[in-house]
């Protein structure tokens, strides 16, 4: 059976670790050509060698998505290695930490520099993202998928309020993009998780007590179980794919049910 995305270009932002690295494994295992793009070279390195050892063709871009200039010339490695661009993956993302011991830090704890950098990262690194693919969509004349990581927290109240406040524009940047750019061929998408177990928000995936904290994690969930960054990465795989040619300005829940609502009575 062909891929889902066989003979694709895609090019994801994040790709150093968690979701973004899963995404690079599952495209690439489905077909893509995969440019892993990563603030930190080394991990998008060992991403891009990890497709390669499994049979698939990546190659790694340093870059930092609050750099436009560095997301066009990220954009243009890409399409020069392999051709052309048709998928961008806008995935880097960052939260505010944690208050150690107590966890999330509330919106007057925030320090002004980090919110910055964090609203910076979240939305301005998607913007970019989006406005270099389009650039190059025009250029190949051709049209393209453009997906997101976004967030429950973009969805409902979760997760701390200056993360979801960046998450929430994420989710209405993909619904008033994918009306602009529709004429143009070109689909915007975004996926929604909750909680993953990686290295967001200084967790450690690696830990010693992981499966008590996935157990944790999962009892949130109506389904019950945690999400893992290959459910995510799963999501945007299809909104990538041609299976959702006809799907633009969604924004889509890998929740385990959690924004549906909660159960009622009992
Ligand atoms: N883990 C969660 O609980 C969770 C829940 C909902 C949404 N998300 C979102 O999922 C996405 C992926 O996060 P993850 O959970 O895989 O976390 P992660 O920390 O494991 O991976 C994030 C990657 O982004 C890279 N990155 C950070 N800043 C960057 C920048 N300026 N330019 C380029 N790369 C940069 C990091 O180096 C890292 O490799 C993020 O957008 C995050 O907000 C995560």
């Amino acid at each position: 059976m062909e891929g889902l995305l066989q003979g694709k270009v895609a090019l994801i932002t994040g790709a150093g670790s968690g979701v973004g690295r899963a995404a690079c494994l599952l495209f690439s295992e489905h077909g893509a050509k995969v440019a892993a793009a990563d603030i930190n070279g080394a991990d998008a390195e060992e991403t891009a060698a990890m497709v390669r050892a499994a049979g698939g063709a990546c190659i790694a871009i340093p870059c930092d998505v609050t750099d436009p200039a560095a997301v066009d010339a990220a954009v243009g490695a890409a399409a020069e290695a392999f051709g052309c661009l048709d998928i961008m993956y806008n995935n880097a993302g960052i939260t505010i930490s944690p208050v150690a011991g107590k966890g999330l830090r509330s919106l007057v704890e925030c320090d002004p520099g980090e919110m910055k950098r964090v609203e910076d990262v979240n939305i301005n690194g998607v913007v970019y993202g989006c406005q270099a693919a389009i650039r190059q969509f025009g250029k190949q004349g051709t049209g393209g998928a453009i997906v997101s990581t976004a967030s429950v927290a973009g969805l409902m109240g979760y997760g701390g309020v200056l993360y979801g406040a960046t998450k929430g524009a994420v989710v209405q940047l993909t619904r008033a993009l994918a009306i602009e750019a529709a004429d143009m061929g070109i689909r915007v998408n975004a996926v929604c998780p909750a909680g993953m177990l990686t290295h967001y928000a200084g967790m450690d995936p690696d830990s010693a007590h992981r499966e008590r904290i996935l157990e944790g994690m999962g009892k949130a969930h109506p389904l019950g179980k945690a999400i893992d960054p290959r459910d995510t990465a799963a999501a945007a795989l299809f909104l990538c794919s041609d299976l959702a040619s006809n799907i633009t300005g969604v924004n889509l829940p890998v929740d385990g049910g959690l924004s549906a609502g909660r159960k009622t009575g009992g």
